[in-house]
């Protein structure tokens, strides 16, 4: 929260304590600067605006107005949208039932929803230090003990530590993960891992949070299955429509147990009433006629292509002592940069200088980490190729810049870097 707005809570007599720790999502400061003239961003998770169907979307909204004025209703969830989501996790390898498929406002909600379910305030949970920031803004509220693990950038999370806590005698309320198209290091994790964690929930009888919102959008093979199709009870599965039709229309789903369905129905009921009945029957509606599927393939190649026009600039600009990976799935590049370089400075410096935004690695961490401090994560599914070229032009230039201050720095005052 920002200085005014504090000053302004302060200002009421009576304000909850959570209040105190508030801190702004550095996904709303990246949103404000994507809006200055100029600025290529590759901070924020977006699709490519230039690839949304509006035509496909503007016949959809004319169709389900016509046929179903009830769409604009206060209403209870679609049937028949859940039905599809049945569907599309069989092709994921999921077996499941249209009870136990629950839709939510984006896999945020669903993220949100299921937390509440799971955690009592200041118990443990276990999650990787560098992941999604909305996950640690959700589970801020509830102040737990988080016990983190690293994060291969090849093969995932470290499920040897997840082991060592337990074996330990640590009882997580549940493990997150996000096995595909991982954010932000879009790794996706090994076969090998994914059944070794699972061995370990079934053993130490713990729940998995699979968020899996980039599964879809793979590069080469399909990735492995999610975790949910190998184990139903253990797994509690989030997915969306955001990255694979629209973030807008707030579409997600959860797969749980069915037990769970009535609770889930009960907080969602008091937060916002129901899912949006009319982004709902849109989505059903463009899954009858079979669109998403062929959308969902031209937007893997789409990416795909403007994946490796990052990739080749990074070769191209980078110094030889950076480092990243050619993820497989999902819609972002992890860039570790040598030490000596600070990517919260870096992005002053690039976004001031040279009209060039990322997200910095820090942002990531649940607990500082120098190796994050040094990282950078870059999105490639939003800018065309052309602005990934320009884009990473300017990155080359604003790092050379950093470089060329570090070494200024080092040699005036020893180890100070930009
Ligand atoms: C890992 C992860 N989970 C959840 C979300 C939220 O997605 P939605 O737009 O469906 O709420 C995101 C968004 O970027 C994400 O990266």
């Amino acid at each position: 929260v920002t200085s005014t707005g504090k000053a302004a809570i302060n200002d009421c007599a009576q304000h909850a304590l959570w209040t105190e720790r508030a801190t702004r999502s550095p996904m709303q400061e990246a949103q404000e600067r994507l809006a200055q003239p100029g600025i290529i961003s590759f901070s924020l998770g977006l699709p490519g605006t230039d690839l949304f169907p509006t035509g496909e979307f503007a016949k959809a909204c004319g169709a389900v107005l016509e046929a179903n004025p009830q769409a604009l209703q206060y209403g209870p969830p679609s049937h028949e949208l859940k039905s599809h989501i049945v569907s599309l996790m069989r092709a994921r390898g999921v077996s499941c039932h249209e009870r136990q498929v629950f839709l939510t406002n984006g896999a945020q909600q669903g993220l949100h929803l299921i937390i509440s379910l799971l955690l009592d305030r200041g118990r443990q949970i276990i999650a990787e230090n560098i992941s999604y920031p909305g996950f640690h803004q959700i589970v801020g509220f509830y102040e737990p003990e988080v016990l983190p693990v690293s994060t291969d950038p090849k093969t995932g999370m470290d499920v040897d530590k997840v082991e060592w806590y337990l074996a330990k005698g640590m009882r997580p309320a549940f493990v997150y993960a996000i096995p595909d198209g991982h954010n932000p290091f879009g790794v996706s994790m090994s076969v090998e891992k994914r059944s070794r964690l699972l061995a370990l929930a079934e053993y130490y009888r713990f729940v998995i949070v699979e968020d899996d919102p980039y599964g879809s959008l793979f590069y080469s093979d399909p990735p492995a299955n999610p975790m949910r199709a190998l184990c139903g009870h253990r797994v509690y599965y989030v997915g969306s429509f955001s990255k694979i039709l629209a973030p807008s229309l707030r579409i997600g789903w959860l797969v749980v147990p069915d037990h769970l369905v009535p609770y889930l129905s009960i907080i969602k009921e008091a937060c916002d009433i129901h899912v949006a009945s009319f982004s709902q029957h849109l989505v059903a509606h463009l899954l009858n006629s079979g669109f998403l599927t062929r959308h969902v393939e031209g937007l893997r190649s789409e990416y795909r292509r403007r994946r490796n026009t990052m990739l080749a600039a990074l070769s191209r600009q980078f110094p030889s002592d950076a480092e990243w990976e050619s993820p497989d799935c999902g819609i972002y590049i992890w860039l570790r940069l040598p030490k000596h370089i600070n990517a919260t400075r870096l992005l002053d410096l690039a976004a001031s200088q040279h009209a060039v935004a990322f997200m910095p690695g820090s942002v990531f961490c649940i607990h500082s980490e120098p190796s994050a401090a040094s990282s950078l994560r870059l999105n490639f599914s939003y800018p065309s190729m052309a602005r990934i070229d320009e884009g990473m032009l300017r990155l080359g230039a604003a790092v050379s810049s950093a470089e060329k201050r570090s070494t200024r720095g080092r040699a005036m005052s020893r180890g100070s870097t930009i």
